[in-house]
């Protein structure tokens, strides 16, 4: 691509994405079926960006970041990004790619290696991008450490010196340090205490703004949602149910599961977020039903939700959902 063709506006753009994963049972682990963790999901990132991500436990949020990061292959469905249809790609292809798209985990801790300092853990990702010369390096891992509101002094220091927050800041830094477009945010907070939540969603806003990021951010609470999201996706047993700019999804929320989800959201005092409110619903039947997936859990039901096949309907202005009754 020449240098001044039109950049696409979307940084990332996903069509008809599709993960199953075989289910082994019994003694000798045969194959007794399939669950269809990402079950055709289309979405879309502009340049600057955030897509929210939510949806309760299981219903395929991280196997859909997998497949983005193409760390787990898709059965079926394009990802394209920044223009190019990656889908396809080899490792050795993706990789001048990969500094482009970085995740930033839930456990900071988990992803950081113990036994390198903070300043090994930035060189690291320095090095992927040609930093190697030791002053560049030094001036490059400083200025990381400051984008993230991290003293000079963290270099010489280890993950386990700091606070849970501290050290999500530290796995900010590691995904900035090569420059990405794109960082997927697997429930970056879920982990962290409510007051430490809040500072960390201010820095990832403020970076942001400062450095043009595009996020999927992927989370329980949609306090979180709320603030940071441009466009939000609910997600239900592998699929989009309903997208909408953050406003609408809050102000006319359309589909039953997601009321469920922001009837837990209003009292400050009540549990927060989804998990909470999805308890609420029914328990999720093993075998998706015909029909309307969510039927068997959603009070609103009757006959005619056997019939539909979870068509989109639109219900206004870039507002789309998977329920009849919104028709
Ligand atoms: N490697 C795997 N092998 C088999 N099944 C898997 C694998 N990875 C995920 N699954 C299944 O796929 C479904 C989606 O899982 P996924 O981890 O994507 O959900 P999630 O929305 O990220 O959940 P959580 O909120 O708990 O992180 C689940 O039923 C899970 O058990
Ligand atoms: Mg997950």
């Amino acid at each position: 691509m020449s240098t001044d063709a039109p950049r696409p506006a979307d940084i990332l753009k996903v069509e008809g994405l599709k993960k199953s994963f075989p289910v082994r049972r019994g003694f000798l682990q045969r194959t007794t079926g399939h669950v269809r963790a990402v079950d055709g999901v289309s979405l879309a990132i502009g340049r600057g960006k955030t897509l929210g991500l939510v949806g309760e436990s299981g219903c395929g949020k991280s196997t859909l970041a997998r497949m983005i990061l193409k760390l787990l292959p898709s059965d079926e469905g394009r990802i394209l990004f920044d223009g190019t249809d990656i889908s396809a790609f080899t490792d050795a292809r993706m990789k001048p790619l990969r500094r482009r798209i970085q995740i930033v985990f839930q456990d900071p801790y988990g992803s950081l290696n113990p036994r390198m300092s903070v300043g090994q853990i930035l060189a690291e990702g320095l090095r992927t991008v040609g930093v190697r010369d030791r002053s560049a390096a030094a001036g490059e891992t400083e200025r990381l450490l400051s984008l993230v509101g991290l003293s000079a002094r963290a270099v010489d220091r280890y993950p386990h010196e700091f606070s849970g927050g501290q050290r999500q800041r530290i796995g900010i830094a590691r995904a900035l340090s090569v420059g990405p477009s794109l960082v997927i945010c697997d429930e970056p907070v879920s982990a962290l205490d409510v007051s430490i939540q809040a500072q960390i969603i201010n820095l990832l806003k403020d970076l942001q703004d400062r450095l043009d990021l595009s996020y999927l951010f992927i989370t329980h609470d949609l306090n979180v949602v709320g603030y940071l999201c441009h466009r939000v996706a609910v997600m239900y047993r592998g699929r989009i149910v309903e997208e909408a700019p953050a406003e609408a999804l809050f102000e006319r929320p359309l589909h039953p599961y997601t009321h469920a989800l922001l009837a837990a959201v209003p009292d400050i005092d009540a549990p927060r977020g989804i998990q909470a409110a999805a308890r609420e619903l029914p328990e999720e039947p093993a075998a998706p039903p015909a029909g309307c997936r969510f039927r068997p859990r959603c009070p609103e039901a009757d006959e005619r939700c056997d019939r539909f096949d979870g068509e989109w309907v639109r219900a206004g202005e870039d507002h789309r959902v998977r329920c009849w009754r919104a028709g």
